[in-house]
């Protein structure tokens, strides 16, 4: 069984996708971090003539190794992820790992942008999450805080707004709800429940199979 999640940022994907991965005993992957890591090969180059070039060389040559969750983590990270997720030649050198992981026996859960619509079109569940940019931004600042860092919530917010704006124009992206996706709205609901909700979605949707 594949199961793709898709979403905007700070909308509880990932804690949605691993809960579901641990829950159907399925290995997951947080395709965000193949962008974050990219992004952060590249921090010192951000205003350079050739980011982008450099941008596709670090996707190309991009190692497992690399991918270090908690350097990736931040803000910062997360938008330069969404500088270089808008270069075409970035987003096709990351999808050949992408589609082996979604494509590997036994099944998988990936979670991301494209994951529904260019990654894996033939998943099996299709979640697209959806929450309101305030609660996504609470959410986000409450996860910084945990960390022990101080947060600008004014801020946050806007960088949020500005990381939506540049995902959804992103002309190579493919970031929209598939047809056959199911809408999952988490504004109003806790972890735990939103887990439950996907679970119940992923049994119903295979039942009906
Ligand atoms: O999910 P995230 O916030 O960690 O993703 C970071 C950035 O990477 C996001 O702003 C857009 C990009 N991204 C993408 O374009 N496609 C994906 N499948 C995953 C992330």
């Amino acid at each position: 069984m594949i199961i793709a999640v898709d979403g905007p940022a700070a909308s509880g994907k990932g804690t949605l996708a691993s809960g579901l991965g641990r829950h159907y005993g399925l290995p997951y992957l947080d395709t965000g971090l193949l962008y974050r890591a990219v992004g952060r090969a590249v921090e010192a180059y951000e205003a350079s003539d050739d980011f982008e070039q450099r941008a596709i060389a670090a996707a190309l040559t991009l190692d497992e190794a690399d991918i270090e969750p908690e350097y990736l983590q931040s803000s910062k990270i997360g938008s330069l992820a969404s500088k270089v997720a808008v270069i075409g030649a970035v987003r096709s050198a990351l999808f050949d790992y992408q589609r082996d992981f979604a494509t590997q026996e036994g099944g998988a859960v990936l979670d991301g942008r494209d994951i529904g619509t260019k990654i894996a079109p033939e998943a099996d569940v299709k979640l697209f999450i959806q929450a309101d940019s305030k609660s996504r931004m609470e959410r986000r600042a409450r996860q910084f805080e945990a960390r022990g860092q101080a947060v600008d919530r004014y801020a946050l917010y806007h960088q949020i707004e500005e990381r939506d704006a540049r995902d959804m124009l992103n002309p190579n992206g493919g970031f929209y709800k598939a047809d056959d996706a199911h809408l999952l709205d988490t504004t109003l609901l806790d972890i735990e429940a939103a887990l439950r909700a996907a679970i119940a979605i992923v049994d119903g949707t295979m039942a009906g199979k």
